[in-house]
């Protein structure tokens, strides 16, 4: 019988729309039926007993590592955390050597890093499924998480206008990713220097998604059933670039009064978050706010990510 495909998990564009519907789906259903359950303990079903996750990580994670590690643990897997720098990779082995190491002590491979090229090549050797765990390029399992804390408090995403201010970065790329998949609007507001790739609005335009991207986030925020920004300095952008960065996303911080053009809109940010810099404290810690939520749903997330990934693999 011929070997099923490995699913990797490198890029929303990757998947079709269903794929990325179903894991929603999923995540919610993971979630409800944890209704009961003291935090550590396992879920009723433990589909990924004796499986183990290996998180390699080259940059700093809070979430996406605390998550992704219960997720397992809930699952009834178990994870290893890898640091780059203590590894051979450090000293120069080749990616291509170390892919198909791991695919020979682990059962999926989750990366963290900063070159998106490094998280191909690694998924291009492995034999084992492969998971962004972020890269300068892009955030999948956010969206996820995202996606889902939107359907919570907003109802069925489909049709409705989404407001992204600031820097284009891998979240946003993300989102634009999750707009044409899931068919929402998604108005970005950022500074001219600082858009998506062009390659990415390209894929957008030829994929017909509802994106729009401009310099005012006044009209971005108009009507929007959520507002959702980012830092204004990524782990992997050069911080001698700060206050020029600062100076250029001033005018898209999301204030109280950019939240009163809103439909009462709720606000969204990956986290971690910088006060008085991209949010205004008044909005990040008042009533509209749902970042915790949006947190605790990075877990239900990583269940469907891990259990879609290693589903070919599931007795
Ligand atoms: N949002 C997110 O990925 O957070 P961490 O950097 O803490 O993982
Ligand atoms: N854009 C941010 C996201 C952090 C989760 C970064 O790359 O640092």
């Amino acid at each position: 019988m011929k070997k099923p495909a490995i699913r990797h998990f490198l890029d929303l564009a990757d998947l079709s729309a269903a794929d990325l519907r179903g894991l929603i789906d999923k995540a919610l259903a993971r979630k409800a039926a944890r209704a009961g359950l003291a935090k550590a303990a396992p879920d009723n079903d433990a589909p990924l007993v004796g499986r183990i996750l290996a998180m390699l990580f080259d940059k700093p994670s809070t979430r996406t590592r605390v998550s992704f590690d219960l997720a397992m643990r809930q699952l009834g897997g178990q994870v290893l955390v890898l640091n780059q720098s203590d590894m051979q990779i450090g000293r120069g082995e080749a990616l291509a050597d170390t892919a198909q190491v791991l695919s020979r002590y682990v059962d999926a491979l989750m990366i963290r890093t900063s070159a998106h090229e490094q998280l191909i090549e690694l998924a291009t050797h492995a034999t084992i499924p492969v998971i962004n765990g972020l890269t300068h390029f892009s955030h999948p399992c956010q969206l996820v998480a995202d996606i889902m804390t939107v359907e919570e408090h907003c109802g069925a995403i489909k049709g409705q206008k989404i407001a992204w201010l600031g820097d284009g970065n891998n979240v946003a790329v993300s989102w634009i990713h999750a707009a044409c998949l899931l068919d929402f609007e998604l108005h970005l507001a950022v500074p001219d220097a600082f858009r998506p790739p062009q390659t990415v609005l390209d894929w957008a335009a030829e994929h017909k998604a509802q994106v729009s991207i401009g310099t005012d986030p006044k009209a971005a925020v108009q009507g929007a059933c959520a507002v959702t920004t980012d830092c204004w300095v990524s782990m992997s952008d050069d911080p001698t670039t700060t206050a020029k960065r600062e100076k250029a996303f001033l005018p898209y911080q999301v204030t109280e009064s950019l939240m009163a053009l809103s439909d009462n809109a709720i606000f969204l940010h990956c986290l971690p978050a910088y006060r008085g810099k991209e949010v205004a404290p008044q909005v990040i810690d008042g009533a509209q706010s749902v970042i915790f939520d949006e947190a605790e749903n990075r877990t239900h997330a990583q269940k469907a990510i891990l259990h879609w990934c290693l589903a070919t693999d599931i007795p």
